[in-house]
């Protein structure tokens, strides 16, 4: 364990601010702009106080040594902004709800018909956990579906809270009446902080995935979340993955993008059915 030390807040270099920036491009496809000099050194000093290094400067120098390819992860898991919430833009659950799921299980129950949905960019898991209480909801305990939500992340750190499933309880308490039954949780996990229960950690799988590089995933998928993350991406890279969706989600299944997104360009094979709702045509 270093000894700790005074970190030197001084500004990041023009260089630096270029250097940081291009790494996380390369590595997370997250696009850093120069005015955010101030919000990106903030976050790069968690780094160097856990690697008890003296300012922002030293430890760009230690990401240029051939010794430091184990940091990139932490780098990203530094950079990124996981802000998120319980039903956010609830429109999303309400059009699964209502017009998703009843539809999927009349035409898929009785048979264990498979139903998949996939939350493509996690963060700390409000946004799996809120898809597996409609789930519930509308599924009831019924065996003769095979349903299950894939949660992934780039960021291991949140990735880690996620899976725990554990809240600070006031989260559930603002929540709206009608929907505050559905999350349910299994008891109190420590002062002020509950559980999910497990009947819906149970629905979902958690695991690290990189929306720029390859997806060990052949789908399809009846729905895709992936929402409030295109907004770091640029135009090429969001087209790129797009594509990809695209191909992984089932004729007729739904793509949801976060409140200020839209599609880089018109795709052929999606449809605008509501707000920031795409539907796949056959
Ligand atoms: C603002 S949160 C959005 C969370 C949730 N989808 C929502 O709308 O509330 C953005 C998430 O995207 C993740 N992210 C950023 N770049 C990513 C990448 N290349 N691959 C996968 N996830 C990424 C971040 O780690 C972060 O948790």
């Amino acid at each position: 364990m270093l000894a700790p030390q005074t970190i030197h807040e001084t500004t990041l270099s023009r260089d630096d601010m270029g250097f940081i920036a291009k790494l996380v491009y390369e590595h997370a496809g997250i696009v850093i702009r120069e005015h955010k000099e101030a919000m990106t050194r903030g976050r790069l000093s968690r780094r160097v106080k856990a690697l008890g290094l003296g300012s922002v400067a030293e430890y760009c120098a230690f990401l240029k040594t051939p010794g430091a390819t184990g940091e990139i992860p932490e780098l990203i898991n530094a950079v990124t902004t996981n802000h998120t919430a319980f039903f956010r833009e609830r429109h999303h659950f309400d059009h699964l709800r209502r017009d998703v799921l009843p539809k999927l299980v009349q035409e898929r129950g009785g048979r264990r018909g498979r139903i998949r949905i996939w939350s493509s960019a996690c963060s700390s898991g409000e946004e799996p956990y809120s898809i597996a209480a409609i789930a519930r909801d509308v599924l009831g305990a019924r065996h003769d579906l095979d349903f299950r939500i894939l949660a992934t992340d780039i960021d291991t750190d949140i990735l880690d809270r996620a899976e725990a499933g554990i809240y600070p309880l006031e989260l559930f308490e603002r929540l709206p009446a009608d929907i505050k039954p559905l999350l349910r949780l299994d008891g109190m996990a420590g002062r002020g902080e509950g559980r999910i229960s497990d009947d819906l950690r149970r629905l979902i799988a958690f695991k690290r995935l990189n929306l720029i590089e390859t997806w060990p995933m052949r789908g399809p998928f009846d729905v895709i979340f992936c929402r409030n993350v295109f907004i770091y991406f640029d135009t090429q890279t969001k087209a790129a993955i797009l594509d990809r969706f695209v191909s992984l989600l089932a004729p007729g299944g739904f793509l949801y993008l976060g409140h200020s997104e839209s599609l880089p360009q018109p795709h052929p094979q999606l449809r605008l059915i509501g707000r920031t709702i795409y539907e796949r045509t056959p």
